[in-house]
């Protein structure tokens, strides 16, 4: 069976092909009940996505296991279909089929329909030059938290020896001859731009040497399918990965990490609810700077082999500084369900962004609902980052706790849109929460869990 559409049966084909009906895009949350119960998180978004696309550097089928029903996976998928890979997904087994053996050309027009508002098809790059010399990359989608801009992408391509032609919609590549290793050091150490010199550097002629790479741990996944394929890689201690290109890669057949990141969403929703969740496929690992950090604001937490459990313990929460950062630092993804939990804690937290320049822009509806934030230019709490001297507004002062109560909000992008779930459950009555269809982006069903979970809410 090929994967289409319709075997993501709980998402809205629309946003799918980037045409957002709006029908039944909203839910009601009657807030004020704890979460309390056990539900699953499957592989990490921010990796199955990525080893989607190394499957197209393999000559033979490759299979991944622990793969969520998400729309970036039906994103991924749709894409990968156009390029010419048979793609078969089985939603209730989580296994991914990918045989690349006959990839091809799209049509322009088709992969700007199906490239939706992901950011993933930037990394199609280095995989389709090497497999047919050229690719166009429409322009790319993704949460509005920052300029986001793909410089760093763009130039490790082009040294690699890609001429890169912007267009209208997109940019078209072009190999001059086959691609040949670089030695480059990041100014920032992006994930994606680390990702797209490992997708582009495994098959090109000689070595390669990021320096100031992204370790994070979806990336030494990516690392580990990248190897289970034929690679060569190694990844030093101090952020320097090395890569010596080889001329053919087969398939992999890997599994997927766990969603690191959803793990923490619900964790932060138990907390800010007074609730007790248990989160099969969490590992402690990859959550370590999260689980210090939950500790310290007063959750209480239990690791077992096969999940983590997360409470709150009764009384007052602890206010905190905190300050987001690349691995192993305190994820910026984890930041904004946690700000939420933070709106109960007794006194001033402060969080300082460095990762994304805009992303307090959620917290003006957490406003309209009862928190008390405030949002400063400067680099509160901690060292300087790269924004203090930009006027960006990327420190937040939370004074709590303040009750929440329900409010009319739409979705501002994916991890703000858990974090109004999360706002709406610990409010005093009837939230809307319009635009969920993006939370779909990023949460396996995301409102069977919450049902699963005690919460009282409804489509409309
Ligand atoms: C990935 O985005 C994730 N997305 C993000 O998750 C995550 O927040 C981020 O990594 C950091 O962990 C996916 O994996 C699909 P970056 P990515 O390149 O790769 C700047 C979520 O909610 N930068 O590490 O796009 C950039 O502007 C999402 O799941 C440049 O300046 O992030 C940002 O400030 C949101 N030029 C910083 O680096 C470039 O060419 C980090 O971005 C590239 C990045």
């Amino acid at each position: 069976m090929n994967a289409t559409p319709q075997d993501y049966r709980h998402l809205d084909v629309g946003p799918l092909l980037g045409n957002d009906s709006g029908m039944n895009d909203l839910l009601y949350v009657n807030g004020g009940n704890p979460l309390s119960g056990t539900i699953t998180v499957r592989g990490a978004k921010n990796f199955v996505s990525k080893a989607m696309v190394a499957s197209l550097l393999g000559e033979t089928k490759s299979v991944l296991r622990n793969v969520p029903q998400i729309r970036d996976v039906a994103v991924v998928s749709g894409l990968l279909s156009l390029h010419g890979v048979q793609v078969e997904y089985s939603a209730a087994d989580g296994v991914i089929n990918l045989d690349p053996s006959a990839v091809e050309s799209a049509h322009v027009a088709e992969i700007d329909a199906h490239a939706g508002s992901s950011r993933i098809p930037i990394l199609f790059c280095g995989p389709l030059l090497h497999r047919l010399g050229e690719a166009f990359i429409p322009d790319l989608g993704g949460c509005h938290i920052g300029d986001r801009p793909i410089d760093f992408h763009l130039e490790i391509l082009r040294r690699f020896g890609a001429e890169v032609d912007k267009r209208e919609g997109g940019i078209h590549l072009r190999a001059l001859g086959r691609l040949k290793g670089i030695k480059m050091e990041l100014p920032y150490p992006s994930v994606g731009a680390t990702e797209q010199l490992l997708l582009t550097a495994v098959r090109a002629e000689g070595i390669t040497e990021l320096s100031n790479a992204a370790i994070e741990p979806e990336i030494v996944d990516l690392i580990c399918v990248l190897q289970k394929m034929g690679a060569i890689i190694s990844v030093d201690t101090d952020r320097v990965i090395r890569i010596e290109g080889v001329d053919r890669l087969t398939g992999f057949t890997h599994t997927a990490l766990g969603d690191r990141i959803e793990a923490a969403s619900w964790a932060s929703a138990a907390l800010a609810t007074g609730g007790d969740v248990t989160i099969k496929g969490a590992h402690q690992v990859e959550m370590m700077a999260f689980l210090n950090t939950f500790r310290k604001v007063g959750g209480q937490f239990e690791v077992h082999d096969q999940d983590i459990r997360f409470w709150h313990p009764g009384g007052p929460l602890r206010s905190i500084v905190l300050e987001t950062d690349v691995h192993p630092g305190f994820m910026t993804d984890w930041q904004q369900p946690l700000v939420v939990a933070l709106t109960q804690a007794t006194g001033l937290s402060i969080v300082h962004e460095t990762v994304y320049e805009k992303r307090f822009g959620f917290t003006c509806a957490l406003r309209k609902m009862g928190a008390n934030i405030q949002i400063y230019r400067e680099c509160l709490g901690g060292a300087p980052c790269r924004f203090g001297q930009r006027n960006f507004h990327h420190s937040a002062v939370i004074s709590g706790p303040t009750p929440l109560h329900a409010a009319d909000v739409e979705v501002p992008d994916l991890r703000g849109g858990f974090s109004y779930l999360i706002a709406a459950l610990a409010a005093n009555g009837r939230s809307t929460v319009r635009g969920i269809s993006l939370i779909d982006r990023g949460y396996e069903a995301f409102q069977e869990k919450l049902e699963a979970l005690g919460a009282d809410v409804s489509r409309g």
